[in-house]
């Protein structure tokens, strides 16, 4: 009998998703009593409203949290679609909302029922490293979409027109992962318009809406019907550990992912579904939006700071919780430059080779969630260490 040498499929050989080794360096250093400032994390410091924590108690001792339905609970369903219609003027019917583990869970749905092995998807970079080592795994192949400072760090339909070949699938994330960025309302909807035109799926990852600094936030679908989009209560409703997202999707699509997700989840956790529904009150909103204020500070900080200790290269964001800035003039390795950065000043930064496979050497991301304090002295501890290696 010939033994199979390794146990591992070729699928499994996913890159690292260094933020998440960068964070277990920072528990190893505050174990070890070192002071460090946390810019590298995309999570929010503030719990979840106080509306959900209210419920969530009453939810907790009213009876068993079994498994619900597998599309999500009917009564969270309609949250998320009058949420969704409020938000944005659209008419979105419960019956096209999924609710999912998180937005990585409907993500992985959107990509199952859509993607045939060898399928193309366009996605821009830089961009969020799940959707690329997922789609590796599926046998996907990739076209980039080079994004730079000309277009904000966001795609164009005119970069679809100019692919190589038309792709099945695009995926357009706004306000951005790394760079905060919002795309033009009017560019969604050339891109949305372009999908429809082309036969092409446009998945919209909306996670971060509800965090923008004053551009508007416009959904995939008020373009397009055939849009899927992508949400969840992990950032601007910041619950982010109660691990539940959603999906929006066209008709033809609802049966296809129940189908996938009663095999592969069964359903999202039961008790951000039943305690999730208060996330969408006005008495939580107020609490949200005074969230998404502080983040504007730490942004303000940055955009007035950086300059003055010689990082004056970076995306200027218009939401979301990063700020993506070139680091070149002091490093060609910035993962090896993040990693001194800790060891050395006790700060924490993304390395941006996650977000951008081949320029990210040259960039780091840096994360809007600490206090305005803690923002302040990590710009400091930034320029000390800048002005000792230089
Ligand atoms: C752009 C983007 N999409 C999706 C996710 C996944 O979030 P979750 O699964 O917590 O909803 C993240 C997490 O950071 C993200 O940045």
């Amino acid at each position: 009998m010939v033994m199979n040498p390794s146990p591992l499929s070729n699928r499994s050989n996913v890159p690292p998703f260094r933020v998440m080794q960068m964070l277990d360096q920072v528990h190893r250093r505050r174990r070890e009593g070192h002071s460090i400032i946390m810019l590298c994390a995309g999570q929010p410091a503030t719990g979840a409203p106080e509306a959900v924590l209210a419920e969530a108690e009453i939810v907790l001792r009213s009876g068993p949290l079994g498994y619900t339905e597998v599309v999500g609970d009917r009564e969270f369903r309609e949250a998320v679609a009058a949420w969704h219609s409020a938000t944005y003027g659209v008419q979105t019917s419960a019956d096209n909302v999924i609710i999912t583990t998180g937005s990585s869970g409907g993500f992985m749905a959107a990509f199952l029922a859509t993607l045939d092995h060898g399928d193309r998807v366009a996605l821009s970079v830089p961009g969020y490293p799940a959707y690329r080592n997922i789609l590796q795994t599926l046998g996907a192949e990739i076209l980039d979409l080079r994004c730079t400072a000309e277009t904000r760090f966001q795609p164009t339909a005119q970069m679809l027109e100019e692919l190589p070949e038309v792709p099945k699938a695009v995926i357009v994330t706004s306000p951005g992962n790394p760079t905060g960025t919002i795309i033009d309302v009017e560019e969604l909807e050339r891109i949305a318009r372009w999908c429809d035109a082309n036969g092409t799926v446009l998945i919209s990852d909306e996670d971060y809406h509800g965090m923008s600094f004053g551009r508007p936030l416009a959904t995939a679908r008020q373009f397009s019907d055939n849009a899927i989009v992508v949400g969840t209560l992990s950032k601007y409703f910041s619950m982010t550990g109660w691990r539940v997202g959603w999906i929006i999707v066209p008709d033809e699509l609802v049966t296809p992912i129940e189908n996938i997700q009663a095999s592969v989840s069964l359903c999202a956790p039961a008790i951000g579904q039943a305690a999730g529904k208060a996330a969408f009150t006005l008495e939580a909103a107020a609490e949200l939006d005074a969230h998404v204020e502080v983040y504007r500070e730490a942004r303000d900080i940055f955009v007035d700071k950086l300059p003055e200790i010689g990082l004056d290269t970076f995306a200027d964001p218009d939401g979301g919780l990063y700020l993506w800035v070139d680091v070149s003039k002091y490093t060609d390795d910035s993962e090896a430059w993040a990693h001194e950065l800790l060891e050395q000043a006790g700060v924490a930064v993304a390395p941006g080779v996650d977000f951008d496979p081949t320029e990210g050497h040259k960039w780091v991301r840096l994360s809007l969630c600490a206090s305005p304090a803690d923002t302040l002295e990590g710009v400091r501890r930034i320029g000390e260490f800048l002005n000792r290696v230089v």
